[in-house]
């Protein structure tokens, strides 16, 4: 089994042949982080990597012990994983092993979204205990390694085992000791319509973080980062990943200390939280993912988004083939009826697609964004059948339906607001903040919760809805909630995601048919913790094809292209007035849960031929874009920025389709080559390009080469040739297929 306990060298052992994370009991019993890293071999004490006791810097020249759990106050005077209010006002634990245990598989956690094992083999599972006699806490730190991926999966349970009340002030899923500092912090950092921007910088003495204080994750920073080397690239070096499997208000953080040594933690934003911990309770942290490559940042995320898709996403998504929308929210806004509706869904079934999402404005008297966010009542002006009529209909056309709902919020102008002003969130003696026009309804309460269930229900089970997109158009202002007495005011924005969770949870569960992508304003709720219950999200409310050639690399470092929705939208590009060829469109959201979000009736004949040859490209290889191995070749955040180029290939190997975007085009430009990666080496490849400049329905032109040379020497790229032609945002995608392999001739005896 994965994981090794010497009870001589007080050592445990997690590892596979990837990695291996090494945890020793301290002389005065407290848990030393020994190492995390590549696999080491079994069978050997490490003890004499690390000090041999923690007892405060003062007995060690203030050299740093690198701990499993680190706290405040006892002479660790970098960033804590553990702050505890006790009683008597102070905060000093002494939190020694207690006893631990092994077991096989993967426990879920109560009311949190995790990763998990199918079959008990795959994964092995460490509690090791600790405890302050003294005070009567209880720490139960937990941790899952996978038997085939470097992966450790952490989190920790705190119990307050004795006969008061105590405050958590800070409780992370993760800390974690690195012997010295020569990182580089990559974050996935933006804002609204320019998600998960890569941002890569030394790190540097003292501390340096990312977080949320918004109730979501949040546009601005991701909850994921990578500690990568600063000659780590795509293809080799050393690189840390860790991940939060969390939506709400998160802090990841790295301080580097005077010694050089770099302490990481992960967890619930410490700031403006606490959590009241009554005699007997408990409180479990969100889990954290930590992973570990020497194989660059493609291996490394590879590692995330084959767990993510295969371990975290569940339910009877997880492995189907996603269908290709059409959503009308750009093409009509909130400025539609049901023959309207129908004539774009009858347009996309031509082409070939194969399910019409409604998105906002169906329901209450919502015609502009001020109204109705609360009153999830068909507007029958609109849909005079309701949602039904227009849910058979789309049916009858051999389409599926889905829906737009944003569950979470109300609207000032709305019954709900009026019957149920106490439900938005809001400190009752001062004003409310306005978002988009809206509050925010209190999660945290249960009969919120239980309301939105109903209503929610009644809509799924009232017309044949086969996906749901969710959106969340606002973060959280004046935090505060009414059922809440003042003590635990600290727990809201915790309790709000975990009313978030339940409401998932149950509806996922109530309708496991039902395909749910999250959004939230695009990707402002977009991380793992999501994932866990709808399959894909909204990547970005940005369409334009250059921007999200930004927005999807950085996404692609933390998450699987089955996870990233991208449509094909109208130009001029609603969001940035850019005019791109709609094959450079296509040829972007490709790579991702594929769909479109214009008016197919305003479109001319040969753009719905266009489109059509675009859908059933996609279907043919449907399978590779959303499940193959996604490999980034080009950034667009490195050189002068003009091309990105990525590839996904087929996990056997046999098939692979390269994307190459150039943004300007420039004059003269000299011949050039990509390197593809992943490959058979041995592997004749048949290479054809597309789009084809052939006419439509003609064979791709292509061309056979090798695996080998395709990897070492390159592919020598179309699109440089004739520069001035093509002109600017082009994209060209090659298609590589594997020969059959010729028989060895038989060598006589
Ligand atoms: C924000 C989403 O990201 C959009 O796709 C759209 O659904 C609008 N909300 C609708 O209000």
């Amino acid at each position: 089994m994965p994981i090794e306990w010497s009870a001589e060298a007080g050592q445990f052992h997690l590892r596979n042949d990837l990695v291996s994370y090494v945890v020793r009991i301290l002389e005065n019993d407290w848990l030393g982080h020994v190492y995390f890293g590549a696999s080491l071999a079994e069978g050997k004490s490490y003890s004499h990597l690390v000090p041999g006791d923690f007892f405060g810097f003062s007995n060690r020249l203030g050299h740093p012990t690198p701990l499993e759990l680190p706290i405040g106050g006892t002479g660790d005077y970098r960033i804590p994983a553990l702050a505890i209010e006790l009683p008597d006002g102070s905060g000093v634990l002494d939190l020694r092993y207690k006893s631990h245990r092994t077991f096989p598989g993967k426990p879920g956690l109560p009311g949190l979204p995790a990763t998990y094992a199918e079959i008990g083999t795959e994964a092995e599972t460490l509690e090791v205990v600790v405890a302050d006699r003294m005070a009567k806490i209880e720490v139960c730190l937990q941790y899952t390694i996978y038997r085939d991926r470097p992966v450790v999966v952490r989190g920790a349970r705190v119990t307050n085992a004795g006969e008061s009340a105590v405050i958590v002030r800070c409780a992370m899923s993760a800390a974690l000791d690195l012997p010295d500092s020569d990182w580089q912090l990559v974050t996935l950092s933006g804002d609204w319509a320019r998600e998960c921007q890569v941002e890569r910088h030394d790190l540097r003495p003292g501390r340096q973080s990312i977080s949320s204080s918004r109730g979501a994750s949040g546009h601005q920073h991701n909850p994921f980062v990578v500690l990568a080397r600063p000659a780590t690239t795509e293809e080799h070096g050393e690189a840390y990943g860790f991940s939060l499997v969390y939506s709400g208000n998160f802090l990841v953080e790295a301080e580097v200390e005077p010694f050089g040594t770099t302490r990481v933690r992960a967890g619930i934003n410490p700031d403006g939280f606490s959590w009241l911990l009554d005699p007997g309770a408990d409180f479990v942290t969100p889990e954290a993912v930590l992973a570990f490559s020497s194989g660059g940042l493609g291996d490394l995320s590879d590692t995330f988004h084959c767990l993510f898709r295969d371990r975290l996403a569940r339910g009877t998504w997880r492995d189907r083939a996603r269908p290709i929308v059409i959503n009308n929210w750009e093409a009509t806004y909130f400025d539609f009826d049901e023959p309207k509706l129908l004539a774009i869904a009858s347009a996309a079934h031509e082409m070939g697609i194969e399910l019409f999402v409604l998105d906002d404005g169906w329901f209450g008297r919502r015609n502009d964004d001020t109204t109705s966010l609360g009153d999830w009542e068909v507007n029958l002006a609109k849909l005079p059948g309701g949602v039904e009529s227009l849910a058979r209909k789309v049916e009858e056309l051999g389409m599926s339906f889905g829906i737009w709902i944003e569950p979470e919020m109300v609207s000032r102008h709305s019954q709900m607001f009026i019957e149920h002003t106490d439900w938005a969130i809001g400190v009752p003696v001062r004003p409310r903040t306005e978002g988009r026009n809206q509050y925010v309804l209190d999660m945290s309460r249960p009969d919120v919760v239980n309301h939105l269930f109903g209503v929610i229900s009644g809509i799924l089970g009232s017309a044949p809805i086969s996906y749901v997109k969710w959106d969340m158009n606002r973060n959280i202002t004046e935090p505060f909630s009414p059922t809440l007495p003042a003590w635990r005011q600290g727990e809201f924005m915790h309790r709000y995601i975990l009313g978030v969770y339940s409401l998932y949870d149950r509806l996922t569960k109530a309708f496991p048919g039902v395909l749910f992508e999250s959004c939230a304003g695009g990707g402002g709720r977009f991380d793992p913790g999501m994932l866990a219950f709808a399959p894909q999200g909204w990547t970005s409310d940005d369409t334009d094809a250059i921007e999200r050639l930004r927005i999807q690399w950085g996404t692609s470092l933390a998450y699987p292209l089955s996870s990233m929705a991208a449509h094909v939208s109208a130009v001029p590009n609603h969001q940035v007035g850019r005019i791109t060829p709609l094959a450079t469109r296509a040829a972007v959201a490709f790579f991702g849960v594929f769909g479109y979000e214009l008016d197919p009736t305003v479109m001319s004949a040969e753009e719905r031929v266009e489109i059509a040859d675009q859908v059933s490209f996609y279907k043919q290889w449907r399978e590779l874009f959303q499940r193959g191995r996604f490999l980034r070749l080009r950034s667009p955040f490195e050189g002068d920025r003009n091309e990105t180029a990525w590839m996904t290939v087929a996990r056997d190997g046999r098939s692979a389709i390269v994307g190459h975007y150039r943004i300007l085009s420039r004059p003269n430009p000299g011949p050039q080559r990509l390197r593809l990666r992943g490959l058979d080496a041995s592997a004749s490849y048949r290479v054809s390009v597309w789009p084809s400049a052939e006419p439509a329905g003609a064979p791709l032109r292509s061309t056979v080469l090798g695996g080998d040379e395709l990897m070492a020497a390159g592919l020598v790229l179309e699109s440089n040739r004739k520069s001035a032609e093509a002109g600017d945002f082009r994209a060209r995608l090659y298609v590589l297929e594997a020969e059959e392999r010729r028989p060895s001739p038989e060598v006589a005896p």
